[in-house]
């Protein structure tokens, strides 16, 4: 045989891929590897304003770093061939225990926006949440979605106005409403201080420099009309049309006098489930159940807010032995596996909601990108599930983990995070 049959008959060559979404998708292993996907692509401001959280940041840090301190204890021999993800939550069977969580200002990371991510979630039949803060409205959402969809709910102090919303969103056929309650007032998210980020994104001189840098981003912007906030489209300085740091918005018009009578007055305007997110004590779990709604986010706005907040992980186990199995406890916070999902079960939870995931994804390669890290969390699940001998949900039960002692050197994650933070560049 001469060299080049030789060479033929041992070397199999892989088909070049042309597109370049599939390409990069195909090469990203895990979350960690589309976030930094999408902050190659995405301007400083709108990559940090996604990636960042409160003050040192030691709350966004903890959500995710929790779950490392979970160690599994694999039990075998326990015929793993048929796993099945699936759960019922407020009544629906639903393929796997994921809500995504409403984020505001999706379009920042995609043109598309929300509705990429509605679509991409519709098509497995996991619950899309839309923010009262999102950039396409409920109806827009609804129009590319018979997925199960959830609105959450912002209370502006023009309470006429919140509740115009709940109608259009019962209208449109939105499952379920959030109420969010650990955003009274802004956190301090000091990178986008640092960066000097308004929504939407002002054209000043480093933004244009920072749009040169990223054409595909900038590209995407220009050919799309203008990023509002949707759902107060046409109020006057509501609706986003001029540039305002987030802080100034929120404190301005938010309702910050709000209490749990405004829970009664949300329960007379609206008859399918409610879930307060951002559930951070015992204390407030039990008042939740007093409250009469049907479930609890325990949240910390995914370490947006109140820097040492608890860590969402170590919350399950104490939430769920006081009220478990008297009102649905969903964690949220942290999640970048699938083996998160079986740990946040593991400890208690009935389901867990993720948010930076999937904006990760959508930054890095839009609607494609949604869709492959909804089957990388799907995926993992399934293989945490048959690794540590779990068929269905139900065999997910509180010995399958066990806490590591505090005191470890870093882990990979740990370091990385300390350099995305100091990564910002500092004035
Ligand atoms: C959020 N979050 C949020 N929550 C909410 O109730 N209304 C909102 O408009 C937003 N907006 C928002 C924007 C961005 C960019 C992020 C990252 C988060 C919080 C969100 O619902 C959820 O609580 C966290 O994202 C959960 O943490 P992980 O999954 O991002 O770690
Ligand atoms: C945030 C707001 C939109 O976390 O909730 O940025």
């Amino acid at each position: 045989m001469g060299f080049i049959e030789s060479f033929r008959a041992v070397a199999r060559f892989r088909r070049p891929e042309f597109d370049s979404t599939k390409r990069r998708l195909s090469r990203s292993a895990s979350v960690e590897d589309l976030r930094l996907m999408a902050k190659k692509r995405l301007p400083a401001g709108v990559f940090h304003y996604i990636d960042g959280g409160a003050e040192d940041e030691r709350t966004l840090f903890r959500n995710s770093d929790g779950f490392s301190r979970l160690e599994f204890r694999p039990r075998v021999l326990r015929d793993v061939s048929d796993i099945d993800t699936s759960t019922t939550l407020f009544g629906e069977r639903r393929p796997l225990p994921l809500i995504l969580a409403p984020t505001g200002f999706t379009r920042i990371a995609d043109p598309q926006g929300e509705l990429a991510v509605a679509r991409s979630a519709a098509r497995r039949n996991i619950p899309y949440g839309l923010s009262t803060l999102s950039t396409r409205s409920i109806e827009e959402v609804a129009a590319v979605s018979d997925g199960p969809k959830w609105f959450q709910v912002y209370t502006w102090k023009d309470r006429a106005m919140v509740k115009e919303m709940i109608d259009r969103a019962a209208a449109a056929g939105y499952e379920a409403l959030w109420l969010t309650v650990d955003t009274a007032i802004l956190g301090r998210r000091e990178r986008d201080v640092r960066l000097g980020m308004t929504l939407p994104p002002k054209l000043g001189l480093d933004t244009i420099v920072e749009g040169i840098r990223h054409p595909a981003w900038t590209w995407g912007l220009l050919r799309n009309e203008p990023i509002t906030f949707s759902n107060v489209t046409g109020m006057a300085d509501l609706d986003g049309t001029s540039a305002v740091s987030l802080s100034e918005y929120i404190n301005s018009q938010f309702d910050s006098s709000l209490s749990w009578e405004d829970v009664e007055w949300l329960r007379s305007v609206w008859s399918g489930p409610i879930i307060i997110k951002g559930i951070q004590t015992v204390e407030d779990a039990k008042l939740a159940v007093e409250s009469g709604v049907e479930g609890i986010a325990l949240s910390n706005h995914g370490g947006r807010q109140l820097d040492d907040a608890p860590a969402i992980v170590e919350l399950i186990e104490p939430v769920a032995q006081a009220v478990g199995g008297q009102i649905s406890v969903i964690a949220d916070g942290g999640v970048r596996r699938g083996s998160d999902i079986v740990k946040a079960l593991a400890l208690g939870a009935d389901a867990v909601m993720a948010g930076r995931a999937y904006l990760y994804a959508l930054g890095a390669a839009g609607e494609p990108g949604v869709d492959h890290v909804l089957d990388f969390l799907t995926e993992g699940m399934r293989r945490a599930m048959a690794l540590s001998g779990c068929q269905t949900v139900n065999d997910i039960s509180r010995d399958l983990v066990t806490w590591r002692p505090l005191n470890r050197v870093p882990t990979p994650t740990t370091i990385d995070r300390r350099q995305a933070v100091a990564s910002v560049e500092r004035p």
